[in-house]
């Protein structure tokens, strides 16, 4: 008889729980979770070759246990006069992330959010034996300062998470709403920045926030703007006694020499590697522009993504375009699919698939 995972000791709090499971089905064309479809440019990919190279000559070695290079790297690629000692990194935003919440949360606390956001934050939480707690926000997706600081009063979380923009809707979330959140908190705040490079250049970011606000980490990725998802490396800034607190929960030697001789090549190469930025923005601009006359309803984004409604069977449409060889993600958002700007050729395959598939409410 094989095992089931209810005949194993698990812990109750997991019992019951889902992994993280966006399909990886091998389509040929794929705008399901938010990757950046453009490749390293070459030139950028021969120096990581090479740094990768060198530092598997020491492979026999710990790599530095405090990535100080990489710090110093991150601090001067996001400015603000930060400095490494107020930088982290980890195996992808999701580690970064994963530590907050080991230090910050855990059996007995709360981590919060304004749903429908980011599918990983209740479930890194509950990893770490902590409650999630839901908030709401408009109809719009939107959350107002007013609003935001008032659910957050109320509740009086340990953590709160604000995507920034937020995924899976593309929201904006103006500064005004972060500084009301902060000031109706005593908790962690954490703005997830991951998808920031793709927000208005005159967009300010959080962390123009960060100075006299030593509760609020804001952390970004190399998995979205950079072109880095399968290399994991993502990054935060904070006060340096918050950076403190996460050398408690992380495992030694955590970011590997080959992580960070890569990450460090590709920070090298910061401008080419964003290159396609703004191509993205031109595809998911058009991407809009093409649901709306189809008769879709597209919402505002500042990603690299468009979450529409007007879907009639939000199941069965994805399953079409499936079985065009396009896959695209179902958010769970009742009438409401989700998709990932592509190369101008992807855009126009998704968009001439859904024109055929035509399946509006
Ligand atoms: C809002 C948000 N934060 C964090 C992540 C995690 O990214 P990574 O672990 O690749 O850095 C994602 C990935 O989709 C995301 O959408």
């Amino acid at each position: 008889m094989t095992t089931r995972l209810d005949d194993l000791p698990l812990r109750d709090d997991l019992r019951g729980l889902v992994p993280y499971g966006a399909p990886q089905a091998p389509l040929p064309i794929a705008l399901n979770v938010n990757e950046n479809t453009h490749p390293v440019p070459q030139e950028v990919a021969d120096d990581i070759l090479d740094s990768v190279a060198r530092a598997l000559r020491e492979i026999n070695r710990y790599p530095d246990r405090e990535f100080t290079a990489l710090r110093e790297a991150f601090a001067d690629y996001l400015g603000h006069g930060l400095t490494a000692e107020q930088i982290w990194a980890g195996n992808g935003s999701n580690e970064v992330l994963q530590h907050l919440l080991q230090a910050f949360a855990g059996p007995g606390r709360t981590a919060f959010g304004f749903a429908p956001t980011y599918s990983m934050y209740p479930l890194l939480t509950r990893g770490t034996g902590a409650q999630w707690i839901a908030g709401e926000r408009a109809h719009d997706f939107t959350v107002s300062p007013e609003s935001a600081a008032a659910q957050v009063a109320q509740v009086q979380p340990d953590v709160v998470f604000l995507c920034a923009p937020n995924n899976p809707t593309g929201t904006p979330m103006g500064l005004d709403v972060v500084e009301a959140v902060y000031d109706a908190t005593d908790g962690i705040v954490i703005v997830d920045e991951a998808y920031q490079e793709f927000a208005p250049r005159d967009e300010r970011s959080a962390l123009t926030l960060l100075p006299g606000r030593e509760r609020l980490a804001v952390s970004r990725t190399m998995s979205k703007a950079f072109a880095f998802a399968g290399a994991r490396v993502g990054y935060l800034a904070a006060d340096p006694a918050l950076v403190d607190a996460l050398r408690l929960v992380r495992l030694p030697y955590h970011l590997s020499g080959l992580t960070q001789a890569a990450a460090l090549a590709a920070l090298a190469h910061a401008p080419v590697m964003l290159g396609m930025v703004d191509e993205i923005v031109a595809q998911r601009d058009r991407m809009s522009a093409t649901l709306s006359a189809l008769g879709y309803t597209p919402y505002d984004s500042a990603t690299n993504f468009v979450l529409f409604g007007g879907v009639d069977d939000p199941a069965r449409t994805w399953r079409e375009l499936y079985d065009r060889g396009i896959l695209i993600r179902d958010v769970g958002i009742p009438h409401h699919l989700r998709v990932t700007a592509g190369t101008a050729e992807e855009t126009t395959a998704f968009l001439d698939a859904l024109a055929s598939v035509g399946s509006k409410v």
